[in-house]
């Protein structure tokens, strides 16, 4: 079953996101409290789209988010850096290597900051894709159609987001879907990383179901 996110799947969303957090994505290296606490932050803001995909029992098979406006996503951010900040404490204590990312990534945020922007941050934005490894891999790819579907119904044109180079497994099968890799950029911390656009609605190819 598909449905949009509510307050009772966060936990699990975190849990998820923790479980299957490649390397070199720092969200995962802050914690389930962080993980928590941004996605709540995504599923009760105005522009966030966030879709589960569940079991018959209940449980999160994985989930895509994202937002239909960026720049107002980047602002909720901002002004939830103090929560954000204290979830993640635990973690950073205990890893605080997290807290260099975490750093970069907020000062990313900074509009006119001098600091390379190294994500685009305006327009649809797909935040992140997750699927529980031990479910029936066919669901992730219907899983992400459908986001996507929902987002241009929700009126988004060209999807943006970011792939590192490390998830190459995972730029193809957005190659596959029609994404474009519009450029390939270095993050502060010495990661490549591929900016990817789905284009206008009408330019799309779909494949899978
Ligand atoms: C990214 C993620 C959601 C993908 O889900 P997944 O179930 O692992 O995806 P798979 O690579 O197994 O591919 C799913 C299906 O698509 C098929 N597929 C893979 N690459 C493909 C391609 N280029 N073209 C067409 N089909 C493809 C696979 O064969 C598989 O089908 P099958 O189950 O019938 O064999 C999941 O791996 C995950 O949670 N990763 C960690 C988080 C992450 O990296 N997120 C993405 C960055 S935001």
């Amino acid at each position: 079953m598909f449905r949009l996110a509510t307050l009772d799947d966060l936990s699990a969303m975190a849990a998820l996101h923790r479980d299957v957090g490649h390397e070199g994505g720092f969200m995962a290296t802050l914690g389930v409290r962080f993980l928590r606490a941004y996605y709540r932050n995504l599923v009760l803001g105005p522009c966030g789209v966030v879709l589960c995909a569940k079991s018959e029992e209940g449980q999160l098979l994985g989930f895509v988010a994202g937002s239909l406006d960026a720049a107002a996503q980047e602002d909720q951010v901002r002004s939830a850096r103090v929560r954000l900040a204290i979830a993640a404490l635990p973690d950073v204590v205990r890893n605080p290597r997290a807290f260099t990312g975490a750093l970069q990534r907020y000062r990313s945020l900074k509009r006119n900051a001098e600091v390379a922007k190294y994500y685009l941050g305006k327009g649809a934005r797909a935040e992140y894709w997750a699927w529980n490894p031990t479910s029936d891999s066919s669901g992730s790819l219907i899983l992400f159609r459908r986001w996507i579907k929902l987002m241009r119904l929700l009126g988004a044109e060209a999807i943006h987001f970011e792939v590192d180079e490390g998830n190459l497994r995972v730029v193809k099968i957005h190659h596959a879907f029609g994404a474009k890799t519009t450029a390939v950029m270095t993050t502060p911390s010495g990661q490549r990383r591929f900016l990817l656009e789905y284009p206008f609605p009408e330019t799309v190819t779909h494949r899978g179901r």
